[in-house]
């Protein structure tokens, strides 16, 4: 009896071979470099990082608010917008109010804080982000509200002394290399009566794998309980008000540790998932959830 394969088997180990070898294309090609510390715009400019953020999140890089004990997490817009609605309250500000949307990433916040009222000065460091973020605010002709512009908030020193204000970071002040004199900048560009926002994921190091995460991502500045309100009141800020909205932001991290998990796992396996940062970030964030949360703090300069 003949044991030689069928066309049909052939043609079946034929296509699942074709399958795998594209997977593996696919996965090399938006593998990151492999760089152990990476700099903020080579994490942000990784075609990894890129696709991943385009993909999900319509190059809004920050996350959705939701209702305490909602399970479904789409529409994601939608709730990016009431993400950034809860900004746009906690700064409480007059229409015509000038602030800083310190790391505006494609300038999707600053849009909105734009169709809003208020005028803003969008600064960013990386290339990539900026020319996004001009095209986009000029797209939607907003060019006289929204002003972009490459920018460190480690370095204000083109803007004055109580020029602004307000001053908000969305999901950026995690990257500060500096802290303490990111927030000394703010205090001195604020006016008196000046608010200062900061929407963040704020993860411990608890892990070793979290640990690895925040390095490959660039996320140096993730802080102790109570740190962030000590430092701001040690730079001369009041009235500081911390909202823990981690529950309001799980359905959309639930899903990056669902959706992620399976791919995950394999790299893991071959010992390739550290090329893969923002898979790993969303599956092990996911993971470790209960050793972070999600903060918005508020500070008043007197
Ligand atoms: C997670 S993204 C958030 C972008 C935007 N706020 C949003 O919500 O879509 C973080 C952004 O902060 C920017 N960034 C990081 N460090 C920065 C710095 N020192 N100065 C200015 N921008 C910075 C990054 O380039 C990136 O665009």
């Amino acid at each position: 009896m003949s044991t030689s394969p069928t066309p049909r088997s052939f043609k079946r180990r034929y296509l699942a071979c074709l399958l795998v070898a594209t997977i593996a294309i696919l996965f090399g090609g938006i593998a990151n470099s492999g760089t152990q510390d990476p700099s903020v715009q080579e994490y942000y400019s990784s075609l990894e990082s890129r696709l991943g953020y385009w993909i999900l999140l319509g190059n809004t890089r920050h996350c959705g608010l939701y209702k305490k004990g909602q399970i479904w997490p789409f529409p994601i817009g939608t709730a990016q917008r009431a993400m950034e609605d809860h900004l746009y309250n906690r700064l409480a500000l007059d229409n015509g109010s000038r602030v800083l949307d310190a790391g505006a990433g494609s300038g999707f916040v600053a849009i909105r804080m734009a169709e809003k009222g208020l005028n803003v000065q969008a600064i960013d460091i990386t290339p990539i982000h900026i020319r996004d973020a001009e095209r986009n605010v000029k797209t939607r002709c907003l060019e006289d509200r929204i002003s972009v512009r490459f920018g460190d908030y480690h370095n204000l020193t083109e803007y004055s002394d109580g020029s602004f204000d307000g001053v908000y970071t969305m999901e950026t002040f995690v990257h500060a290399d500096d802290p303490l004199k990111v927030l000394r900048n703010f205090y001195r560009i604020l006016k008196p009566g000046g608010v200062l926002v900061h929407s963040e994921a704020d993860f411990t190091r608890n892990s070793e794998l979290l640990q690895e995460v925040l390095r490959l991502s660039h996320c140096q500045n993730t802080l102790e309980k109570g740190a962030l309100e000590k430092m701001l009141e040690e730079v001369g800020f009041k009235d500081v008000n911390l909202e823990d909205l981690t529950d309001e932001v799980l359905p959309l991290w639930r899903l990056f540790g669902f959706i992620g998990y399976v791919p995950y796992k394999i790299l893991q396996f071959f010992g390739w998932h550290t090329r893969y940062t923002n898979l790993m970030a969303g599956v092990e964030s996911y993971l470790h959830w209960g050793e972070g949360r999600y903060i918005s703090v508020r500070a008043v300069k007197p």
